[in-house]
């Protein structure tokens, strides 16, 4: 299975924030916002992952996350020259991609809960088997996002992108994973009032042929999409609080990777002198001298 992560827009949401920083790279706490949707796709067990960005801030994330080999991963990079909406992913993809199945995460969303691995291999089975996933998750503002209305089965029975009167509080959040052949149906995806590819108008195809499944991320589970001045500092609030109580370090690719054995202790130990004295650094540290034992 292939990844993308898509890291665009001009993030005017968060202006004077990213009048010059993207918003994919600024921080939740203590690293950058990608890192998290990089783990994410990391944990599904993901090795090849293409970044999509605007012309201007691409070479930035090259610059920091490089050819992925720190994470043990392959990563390529492609510009995103319009934001044309999310669905369009599939068609820059293409190559890439290329008759695999895909994962794709959105550069602005976090998720954390302990059953978070063993939901995105349900996934990843789903899609090899034909079957696309969506994650939904219970909000209090659903016409912010795309909305699901799933039945007492938990089966999909609608999908809306940001409905102006919702029929149900599950957004769907920015996790996809869909089968073979998603760029020939990205093809076909009109473009909305708003000019858009929406990510909801391919997920109704899917729904429409009867191959879309959702996953419930329930009342245990975190997801935030950090894409407001709330939301970016509500998910530095939540990871510092967590880290500090536990100790633990939420979304750390070098971890993922060194944990499921994609990299070295002396590939890790490159990383922590990267890392210099940053709290980031020595957690790593901790890692890969076995003192951090989790
Ligand atoms: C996008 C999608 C929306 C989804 C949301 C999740 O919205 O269009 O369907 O629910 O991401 O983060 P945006 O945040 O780009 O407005």
């Amino acid at each position: 299975m292939k990844g993308i992560i898509l890291a665009g827009g001009a993030g005017t949401r968060l202006y004077p924030l990213t009048m010059v920083t993207c918003k994919q790279l600024l921080p939740i706490y203590d690293k950058p916002m990608i890192y998290y949707p990089l783990s994410t796709l990391m944990l599904a067990g993901i090795k090849d992952i293409l970044i999509i960005s605007t012309p201007t801030d691409l070479p930035n994330f090259e610059r920091l996350l490089r050819d992925g080999s720190d994470f043990g991963i392959n990563l390529s990079y492609k510009i995103q020259p319009n934001p044309d909406g999310l669905a369009q992913a599939f068609i820059l993809g293409e190559e890439f991609i290329d008759d695999d199945t895909v994962a794709m995460c959105l550069g602005d969303n976090i998720f954390y809960g302990g059953s978070l691995t063993e939901r995105l291999i349900i996934a990843v089975n789903n899609a090899e088997k034909g079957y696309a996933t969506v994650f939904g998750y219970y909000v209090k503002d659903p016409e912010r996002f795309g909305i699901m209305e799933i039945d007492d089965s938990g089966n999909v029975i609608s999908v809306e992108e940001k409905p102006k009167q919702p029929k149900s509080n599950y957004c769907i959040t920015g996790l996809y994973f869909y089968p073979k052949g998603v760029s020939k149906r990205a093809k076909i995806v009109k473009p909305s009032a708003r000019g858009e590819l929406e990510i909801t108008s391919l997920n109704e195809m899917y729904l429409k042929d009867g191959i879309l499944k959702a996953q419930i991320l329930g009342r245990g589970f975190t997801w935030i999409d950090a894409g407001t001045m709330d939301s970016l500092t509500d998910a530095s609030v939540f990871v510092q609080m967590i880290q500090n109580r536990q100790g633990v370090v939420i979304s750390a690719p070098e971890e993922i990777a060194y944990i499921r054995g994609w990299i070295s202790k002396d590939k890790l130990l490159e990383s922590v002198d990267r890392y210099g004295k940053s709290p980031y650094g020595q957690h790593l540290r901790n890692v890969a001298t076995g003192k951090f034992i989790y």
